[in-house]
């Protein structure tokens, strides 16, 4: 793992672009791609460069089961709000929310995950330690596979809803199997609420129960930490 501290969001988000800049120019590439508020700073980088992600290929990790593409708190509609109404790809896919059939949607979207290899997966990490949805006690051989939300990952999207009450209880995810078929990983952390899973994502044993953990046994990870998401590291 090669760990980059950098002083804030502005700076993880240049390293972050950086890093996707020169996955690019080896060629067409495919991107995994993650939401939330972290990867936002790359996003905006993304955006305010002169990259062309017209030959490329993008694969989000994630969407809430229930939200149509069009829902204002879909992960469709972040990712066209961040990024593809900027920067189009040539294809990009996100799980589809209103498939409310997920047996048919998840083994839909393995496939797609498996006849696009991910050049670039970027990770946030969840402060239970979850990376795509994948919750503590997800085996480590998933795939992609319907999700029912843990009460601290519904309390933390609730910042986006309404309220707690109208984030969706169920999600479509990328399985941890899924994630880690990507040649390189770049898992972005920031804040002292993400300490904890950091530190045991890092340092501590690789267990289901810190689903991040797995990372230690990918053979090309790099992490950008703030000071306070890396605090607690020895
Ligand atoms: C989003 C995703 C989640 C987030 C994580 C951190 O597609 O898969 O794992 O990366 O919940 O969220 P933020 O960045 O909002 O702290």
């Amino acid at each position: 793992m090669k760990i980059i501290q950098v002083r804030d969001k502005n700076e993880g988000g240049q390293v972050g672009y950086q890093l996707v800049a020169e996955t690019l120019k080896k060629g067409t590439e495919t991107f995994g791609l993650a939401t939330g508020s972290t990867p936002i700073s790359i996003y905006d980088a993304l955006v305010a460069s002169d990259l062309d992600f017209s030959a490329a290929t993008s694969i989000n990790l994630d969407e809430y089961k229930g939200l149509a593409a069009d829902h204002p708190q879909s992960y469709h509609y972040f990712m066209a709000q961040h990024l593809f109404n900027e920067k189009p790809f040539k294809e990009s896919f996100v799980p589809d929310g209103a498939n409310s059939d997920a047996a048919t949607e998840v083994a839909r979207y393995e496939k797609i995950v498996d006849a696009h290899p991910v050049d670039l997966q970027i990770l946030g990490l969840g402060k239970n330690g979850h990376i795509g949805f994948n919750e503590p006690g997800t085996p480590f051989d998933s795939l992609t596979h319907e999700v029912a939300l843990t009460e601290s990952t519904i309390t933390a999207n609730a910042r986006f809803f309404d309220s707690a009450t109208a984030v969706p209880r169920f999600a479509y995810s990328m399985g941890i199997a899924s994630i880690m078929k990507a040649k390189q990983i770049l898992l972005v952390a920031y804040g002292a609420a993400k300490a904890e899973a950091v530190q045991a994502m890092i340092e501590g044993p690789v267990s289901e129960m810190l689903p991040a953990s797995v990372l230690q046994r990918h053979p090309h990870v790099t992490i950008i930490l703030d000071e306070a998401a890396a605090s607690r590291l020895t």
